[in-house]
Parts: structure tokens; sequence; C-alpha cells
């Protein structure tokens, strides 16, 4: 099957050769790879040397990682009425406001107080030239590859320099003592200094613009602004996936979905459009949070993708934005102010550039 996607088959060959996966159950058989038809990948672990291992340092990282990021939600949660008020209030333009937010809450997570300066700078600077949407673009080539390159030494050296003070005995400080403490002794501190990267992107980047998609689409539906925020924060990451393609390689000719595929071709796993399958989903490109009340097609449903690479971070990522939606809508009245500019794809699906405006509720605050 080649050129563009008609709803309804599983698999198809794009017009640049890419066999896209759109079918729910292709789309895990491959994310899944019980039967090993994909060469085992993680898209958050894949460095410019291939994917970082072994896969038991992933998977203690990813738990490390977990176990850090609940604790610290767990102690700091009474933070976010103030961080909201503080960086939401009375309007602010997101998406970027959204992921200053989230870097705000898990700064300390990101990087313990103590750490050096220049190292917390950095890991700002990083933020700002390249987690934050269309932020690659505010800058010059040139402007970008020195900055890559000082950003770089200062990551590799603080990363030599905790290997060499490693103390089994002392628990993880931040999500980088996570990446060096629990892989492997002897591994690259530059493959070290991408896992970390991975972490930044996923926590700032990703959850910041699951939460501008999350108030975007309650700014742009008012009615829907009483829904459950469990349903809301659902609802958005059904329609506007932030980790929506994962690459993935045949490891032999078989046919997929359909398609016939072999180890040369690149297959990209597609949960934008798994999750509007018009098969699995009624009404699928409306925004109805009341969905999620009754049976929902699970299979279909792949926000933090599927299989042993599912992500570590679910969990904790659900109930910051659940907490954080469900404090919007209960303090504030939400209004949005649309620039009519469209989502902006990237590795992730950021939303489009937005003013929203918050409102104290003049009702009882804390009531509906
Ligand atoms: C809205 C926020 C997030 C989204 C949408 C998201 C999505 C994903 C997806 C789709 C994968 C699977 C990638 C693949 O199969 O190739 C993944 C993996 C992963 N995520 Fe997240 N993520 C988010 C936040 C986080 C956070 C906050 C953490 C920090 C704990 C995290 C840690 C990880 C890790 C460690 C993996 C690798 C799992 C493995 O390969 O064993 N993620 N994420």
């Amino acid at each position: 099957m080649n050129g563009e996607f008609d709803g309804t088959h599983d698999a198809w060959r794009s017009a640049m050769g890419t066999v896209c996966v759109a079918g729910p159950e292709s789309a895990r058989a491959v994310l899944g790879n019980r039967d090993a038809i994909v060469d085992e990948a993680s898209d958050f672990y894949r460095t410019r040397h291939g994917d970082f291992g072994p896969r038991e340092a992933q998977i203690r990282i990813g738990r490390a990682a977990r176990v850090l990021m609940r604790r610290h939600l767990n102690t700091r949660r009474s933070e976010l009425p103030g961080l909201v008020a503080g960086y939401l209030a009375p309007s602010a333009v997101w998406p970027d406001a959204g992921n200053l937010l989230v870097l705000r809450h898990l700064r300390d997570v990101l990087l313990h107080p103590d750490a050096p300066p220049q190292l917390h700078a950095t890991v700002g600077q990083i933020v700002h030239r390249a987690v934050l949407a269309g932020a690659r673009h505010r800058h010059s080539p040139p402007s970008r590859l020195l900055f890559r390159r000082r950003a770089q030494n200062v990551l590799h050296t603080e990363i030599r320099a905790r290997q060499q003070q490693l103390d089994p005995a002392r628990d993880a400080r931040d999500l980088l003592d996570v990446v060096v403490g629990e892989s492997d002794p002897g591994s690259d501190p530059k493959d070290l200094a991408e896992v970390y990267l991975s972490f930044l992107f996923a926590t700032v980047g990703s959850v910041g613009f699951a939460l501008g998609w999350s108030v975007y689409l309650l700014g742009t539906h008012p009615d829907c602004q009483a829904a459950e925020p469990s349903w809301t924060v659902r609802e958005a990451l059904r329609l506007w996936p932030v980790a929506w393609l994962f690459a993935r390689t045949p490891s032999h000719a078989q046919t997929l979905g359909g398609a016939e595929v072999t180890p040369r071709d690149l297959l990209a796993v597609c949960t934008y459009l798994v999750h509007r399958h018009p098969m699995y989903w009624e009404r699928p490109d409306e925004f109805v949070p009341e969905r999620w009340a009754g049976a929902v097609p699970d299979g279909a449903y792949l926000p933090f993708g599927h299989g042993p690479h599912t992500c570590a971070g679910a969990t904790v990522t659900m109930r910051l934005l659940e907490d954080l939606v469900e404090l919007i809508t209960r303090d504030w009245r939400l209004s949005v102010i649309q620039d009519g500019a469209g989502p902006q794809v990237g590795p992730a699906l950021a939303p489009p550039r937005f003013t929203a405006v918050l409102s104290p509720r003049s009702d009882c605050p804390g009531r509906r």
C-alpha cells in the first residue's frame, strides 16, 4: 500500500519511503515487540552512538527516576497553587508558560540545589535554546553550534566528577545522580549526558506541552471546564499525543498491517493517527472529556507508548498534570486568546502559541 493514510489501512508506505503504522493492533505489535518483529529500541535512550545500554541499566535508571520524581511530587505538592498564581495569572503566553512552570517545580529534581552554579545556568539555557517549542529557530545555526559545544563541555565535566565521587550508599540527589549512579561503571559521559537530556526534554518539554494542550483545549471549549481533571488530561493526550511518532526497524522481512516490510525500512508508529482511528473512536477529532467516564478502547490509546519501553514516568506525569489542571479549573476562570497559528510539530507535538487569561473565581475560591 502506497500513498496517504485513508483512515482504514493499518500500515502504508509514505511518499518519503517510511512505513507509517496507524492501526492500533499493528502499533501495539511493533511497540510491544513480543514476537521480536522489530529491533529492540527505545526512543528515550537513543543516543548518537546507538541505544544507550545495557537494557538492565535502562530499567534501573527508569525505576530510580520514577522513585525520585514521586518523592519530590509528594513533598512539594503544596507549592503548586503559588506557582500557578505566579506563573500563569493574570495572563501568560503558552506553551512556554507551562514549560517554565514545570521547570520551576521540578528544578531540584533536575539538579540538586548545591550543584555548580554554571551547571544550573547551562540547564536553564538548554531549556530556552532547545526545549521550548520553536526554541531552535530563535538562534542562528553557528550560535546553536557554539552553545551546544559549551553546554556539552559543562555537562561532561560534571558527569566525570560525579563518576569519580560515586557513593553507592548515598541516595540520588537529582536525575543526573540517577543517570550516573544506575549506569554501568565506565559508561561514556557523552552518552550519559544524552540520557540526562532525554529526562530534561521529558520533564520540562513533554510535561509542559501536555499541560499546554489541556489548558488550550479547556480554554477553547469553556463548556468542558467542569470536567474531571483526569478526563481532561486523558482526552488532551488522546487528541494531541505529545509523543506522536516512534521509530523502529523491522528485524526481518514480513507483512505488517498489510504492508510488506524489510530491515531496510524505517517504521514510524504514529499515535496521533492511532488515537483518531475512526474504527475505534467515536467523534475521533472532537474534544470530549466525558468519553473517559465510560469504557474507552484502551488498546487504541498509547500516549506513553506500549510494551517493555512504556514510559517510566507515566504515573507521576499524570498525577502532576491532573493536580495542575484541577488547580487551574478550581481556582480560576480560564479563557484563551488564539493567534491563529497551528500546532508546533517537532519530535514532540507542542500546542500553538496562545495567551491564556486566568481570573480568580469570584464565587468562593476553592469551590465550584
Ligand atoms: C507528558 C509527558 C511524557 C510523555 C508523553 C512521555 C512519553 C514516553 C513514551 C511514549 C515513551 C516510550 C518511548 C519508546 O517506546 O520508544 C517514554 C519512555 C520513557 N519515559 Fe516518558 N514521557 C513523559 C514524561 C516522562 C517523565 C516525566 C519521565 C521521568 C521519570 C519519563 C521517563 C521515561 C523513561 C525513563 C522512558 C524509557 C523507558 C524504557 O525504554 O525503558 N517520561 N516516555
